[in-house]
């Protein structure tokens, strides 16, 4: 696997990269089965695999937040090469901001809704720092992943919004056996809250109204930031200590 850490090594590296179909997979590094899925998927679907790894600042509600943010930089890197990735990229936060976050990406609609209602910025600073990364890579396809839903339709729409020539895929939810979707964050989660954090996906499923799905949370010991549903799916954020549990579910599932 070739890791690039400067920007301006890797853009010469894509010049003369040979053709074939690209496929991207951006994350923020402490890689668990839930990133490696999409990052299967794109090594079966594309001649080549970009991974980048960048805790990108910008989405981040606050500095400690940020700075605790798990960080397995060797593992990741055997995961990826085990797997078979071609490439990582994994700039640093000086050469994507540049320009010192002048320039923004706003989306004023979905961003607002959701976890966008509660963390106030999120969505630009993820919106901005995708594009970015996709001017950098140019990829054909990129890879991400349902359980950030809001993120993934986001995404899609910008690049239907921005004529992007690249095709937006999403991936299914990957659980632990108990139902909690793998997030980097679990890893923060005491063993008392690791045990309690599957009711989430369990009243999630639950064939009961929303307002009574909300109430069971808040019994179970979750402080909520939402629990709604839209369309077709069942969304929610609640916090156990300080981590912070996302979720979705399709509605027909339920
Ligand atoms: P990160 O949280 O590292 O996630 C990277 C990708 O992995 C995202 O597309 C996310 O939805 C997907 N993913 C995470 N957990 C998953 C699971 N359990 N099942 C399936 N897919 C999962 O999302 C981000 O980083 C950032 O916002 C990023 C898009 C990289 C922009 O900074």
């Amino acid at each position: 696997m070739q890791v690039y850490k400067s920007i301006e090594t890797w853009r010469k590296a894509r010049q003369q990269l040979s053709s074939g179909p690209l496929g991207f997979v951006p994350t923020m590094g402490a890689l668990h089965a839930g990133h490696m899925k999409l990052v299967e998927r794109s090594i079966q679907e594309n001649k080549h695999t970009l991974v980048s790894i960048f805790i990108n600042p910008t989405q981040f509600d606050n500095n400690a937040d940020l700075q605790h943010y798990p960080k397995t930089l060797d593992a990741d890197i055997k995961l990826l090469e085990e797997a078979g990735v071609h490439t990582l990229i994994m700039p640093n936060a000086s050469e994507i901001y540049a320009d010192d976050y002048r320039f923004i990406l706003r989306e004023n609609a979905l961003s607002k809704q959701l976890c966008g209602q509660h963390r106030p910025g999120h969505f630009d600073g993820v919106l901005t720092v995708v594009l970015k990364l996709f001017n950098l890579v140019q990829p054909n396809k990129a890879y991400f992943g349902k359980k950030d839903f809001q993120q993934y339709l986001l995404i899609k729409d910008m690049a239907e919004a921005l004529f992007l020539d690249i095709e937006i895929i999403g991936c299914e939810t990957v659980r632990a056996k108990d139902g909690l979707a793998l997030s980097s964050r679990n890893t923060k989660l005491s063993i008392a809250e690791r045990q309690k954090a599957s009711l989430l996906y369990e009243r999630l499923r639950a064939s009961k109204p929303i307002d009574d799905i909300a109430g069971a949370l808040e019994k179970d010991g979750f402080k909520i930031d939402y629990v709604e549903e839209h369309a077709d799916r069942r969304f929610a954020a609640v916090w156990l200590g300080d981590v912070r549990l996302i979720d979705n579910v399709e509605k027909h599932s339920v």
